[in-house]
């Protein structure tokens, strides 16, 4: 199964990338914006790994989002990107309300289209 992580750079995702690619036969395309939130040398263990892919990709765009799904045709989603560092949401509320709300809202919409493409080509 091919797995699709965003964050995957995060503390939460790379550990969930480390998980799979280590103890489990899945595949693991990880897209993440890499902000400074972002942990890249979390990954360096697997990230040479043949069962790894790694895409630079702001879920904010859904053009980008539909290439990584018709490109890379992965089986679920794990949805692990956002901003959550809690003293970054006090000083600026809308960066949150567009990375956690609204760019979560653009990747179930490509999910969705992508099935309908899916459905459409069987
Ligand atoms: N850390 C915890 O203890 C904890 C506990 C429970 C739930 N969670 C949840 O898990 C999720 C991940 O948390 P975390 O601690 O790993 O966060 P994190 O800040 O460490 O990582 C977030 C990752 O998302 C990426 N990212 C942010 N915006 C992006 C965008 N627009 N496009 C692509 N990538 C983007 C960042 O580059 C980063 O690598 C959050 O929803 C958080 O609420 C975290």
């Amino acid at each position: 199964m091919k797995i699709l992580v965003t964050g995957g750079a995060g503390f939460i995702g790379s550990a969930v990338v480390r998980y799979i690619i280590k103890h489990t036969s899945h595949y693991v395309i990880n897209i993440d914006k890499l902000t400074y939130a972002a942990n890249p040398q979390a990954l360096e263990n697997i990230s040479n790994s043949e069962k790894y892919i790694f895409e630079k990709v702001d879920i904010c765009s859904q053009q980008d989002l539909d290439r990584v799904f018709k490109l890379h045709h992965p089986n679920a989603v794990i949805h692990l990107a956002a901003e959550s560092h809690v003293d970054r949401s006090i000083v600026c509320p809308s960066v949150f309300i567009k990375s956690n709300i609204l760019n979560t809202f653009t990747l179930l919409e490509v999910t969705r289209n992508y099935l309908i493409y899916l459905f459409k080509e069987i």
